[in-house]
């Protein structure tokens, strides 16, 4: 979900709204909502559906007013319907209440308002806050009283935007878990979940930290720590560098084409970025315990690569695990370990709980992640970033990339602080790393047509199998996620050599099968698995760097422009991607905003 927030002067609260609001769609857009004050009264306008289609239906930034909140909705409790979209409020309309998050007690809570009369309208966890509020309104305390007592009840994660009648000019806010920023323009103040809802108007940001509260006017800030002491504001506020056009198509069709094509940029940003941070990182590593990797989705699967090319270039052992099971792998942790939590938007709750639980146990925290001043960042030790700029198409693509360029940079020198390679030896790394801003560029312009043409045959398909063996593993991985997430295609990846225990029976002619090879060793075997795959009609496609031996063994390819290993993963990787984003083109589908799937993930 995405919330937002404006409190300012002679503004259009309802457009101003509308228009954040359509910046955070992609986190989430099953519905939307908007609340605004205006002559001592709460309006509010929300509904099922996307932000345009509930905005023609509803004229959101018809709603008058200098203050006012609004949400996206990705349905978490109750379906995406009218009543469950937010903003909710409570029985007089005295309370509005916008929420990202999960309330955990919240059916204890409503079971008590109910007891006391209180009327619901939604099935949302989130209207329980709106009553609260109002209950203790009509106890007697004065508005930001009862609203920090009402957050006092509260247990779970929660980004929250109030308002409340008796004082038409403030936005109450609270922080905890999910992320919640402050953008500070001239007599004009924002909240919003991301900063790109409002980059267009400030590029003045202070993002919360975890249990802050406090309010929020034209002109006023007032932020309160978790132990009650009040924020000094000046002091907290950062200036952002993305420009807001970076936050939009730039002409593209799609998002997702546009940071496809972004990638050569990016990378090039993100290796100038290799900072002192990353040696401090590295050499952590170096002399560390047990390292643990953590990451859910995309990032795992940088995660998984990092863990295979350490072991390679460093000879250290890398345990790498989805961070929703962290419990399985957090009381093997001791105070020497290290864990690193990889993701882009920083923020993802289930890293952001394996990450608490191993520094409870006393192991070091690095981070990886695209966004400064994100949750997870704040919480690591040491956190290193990407600098990807803000990705919008729900699918990863440019942050995949920079974090396997990040974490290729990160293995070298762990292999240089171990001892195994010298200075010049990584200088010479880092010079082969350069090159990849100007290979990606040419990958991009040989894999467009190519997958525009084979899109056509894979979006006609029912099932794709995506093969690799060692460095390919996690590159076929993210091949088969990108399709699924995307073009609706059931698609699995696999280790070449498991292929035959199971996957290949459902193999029958005209099935397509992308190989993805990497590693020049593995490619001995690799060959006994497309004849496997061959022999029972499959549609072969190879996915190989220059000098590949595998070329004329299948159906269809493409050649990268490089046959440097430590290269070819972040340069197999785009054709895989023109290949997903074309069959979603294709079937008519939009690949920046896939169904049931949210950008951000702050639920557990
Ligand atoms: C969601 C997104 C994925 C992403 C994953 C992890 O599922 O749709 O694209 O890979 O979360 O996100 P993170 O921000 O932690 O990398």
């Amino acid at each position: 979900c995405g919330i937002v927030g404006v409190a300012g002067e002679n503004i259009s609260a309802g457009y101003l709204l509308r228009e954040c609001l359509r910046k955070l769609e992609y986190r989430g857009y099953d519905s939307v909502g908007i609340a605004t004050i205006n002559d001592g009264k709460i309006t509010v306008a929300k509904g099922a559906g996307k932000i345009d289609e509930v905005d023609l239906r509803l004229c959101l930034q018809c709603l008058r007013g200098n203050i006012g909140i609004g949400h996206t909705r990705w349905a978490t409790h109750g379906p995406p319907t009218d009543n469950n979209a937010h903003p909710h409020i409570d029985c007089k309309d005295r309370v509005a209440v916008v929420h990202n998050g999960i309330i955990e007690n919240y059916l204890e809570l409503k079971e008590e308002l109910m007891r006391k009369s209180h009327e619901f309208k939604s099935q949302t966890d989130t209207e329980v806050i709106a009553h609260l509020i109002e209950d203790y309104l009509y106890q007697g305390l004065e508005p930001y009283e009862a609203f920090k007592k009402a957050v006092e009840r509260l247990r779970g994660s929660y980004a929250l935007a109030v308002l409340i009648i008796d004082t038409p000019d403030r936005i109450y806010f609270a922080r905890r878990y999910s992320p919640l920023i402050i953008g500070v323009g001239v007599d004009i103040v924002f909240l919003a979940s991301d900063i790109p809802a409002f980059l267009e108007y400030t590029r003045k940001v202070i993002p919360l930290n975890d249990g802050e509260i406090g309010y929020v006017s034209s002109k006023t800030i007032h932020i309160e720590d978790m132990s009650g002491r009040v924020v000094d504001i000046p002091s907290r506020i950062l200036e952002v560098d993305w420009s807001p056009e970076s936050a939009r198509k730039e002409g593209y069709p799609h998002f997702m084409l546009k940071e496809i094509h972004e990638q050569p940029r990016v990378i090039g940003d993100t290796i100038f970025g290799f900072s002192k941070d990353y040696e401090a990182a590295a050499s952590t590593l170096a002399s560390s315990g047990n390292i643990f990797i953590t990451a859910a989705g995309t990032s795992f699967h940088a995660s998984l690569y990092f863990s295979l090319l350490t072991a390679r270039l460093a000879g250290k052992k890398v345990i790498p695990f989805i961070s929703s099971e962290y419990e399985s792998y957090a009381n093997l942790a001791n105070k020497e370990d290290v864990l690193v939590a990889v993701s882009q938007s920083g923020e993802t709750i289930d890293t952001l709980m394996a990450l608490r639980s191993f520094k409870e146990r006393g192991c070091k925290i690095i981070s990886l992640t695209n966004v400064i001043g994100s949750v997870i960042s704040r919480e690591s030790h040491l956190p290193v970033y990407m600098k990807a700029g803000p990705e919008i198409g729900v699918a990863a693509t440019k942050t995949f990339t920079t974090q396997l360029t990040a974490l290729t940079w990160l293995s070298s020198l762990v292999s240089f602080y171990t001892g195994k390679i010298g200075r010049d030896e990584l200088s010479e790394i880092k010079g082969r790393i350069m090159k990849l801003p100007d290979l990606a560029t040419r990958t991009i312009s040989r894999s467009e047509g190519w997958a525009r043409r084979l899109s056509q045959v894979i979006s006609s398909r029912h099932s794709v199998y995506y093969l690799g063996r060692g460095l390919g593993l996690p590159i076929a991985l993210e091949g088969a996620l990108k399709l699924k997430e995307i073009a609706y295609v059931h698609a699995e990846g696999y280790p070449a050599g498991e292929s035959k225990h199971g996957p290949i029976a459902l193999v029958e002619p005209g099935f397509p099968v992308v190989f993805v090879s990497i590693e020049k060793n593995l490619e001995r075997k690799l060959v006994g698995n497309i004849e496997e795959m061959k022999a029972r009609g499959a549609f072969t496609i190879g996915i190989f760097g220059e000098q590949s031996e595998l070329v004329s063994r299948v159906d269809e390819r493409i050649i990268v422009p490089s046959s440097d290993e430590l290269l070819l993963p972040v340069l197999e990787t785009i054709p895989l991607q023109l290949l997903a984003y074309y069959a979603a083109v294709a079937k008519g589908y939009d690949p920046d905003k896939p169904r049931n799937l949210a950008k951000t993930v702050t639920v557990e």
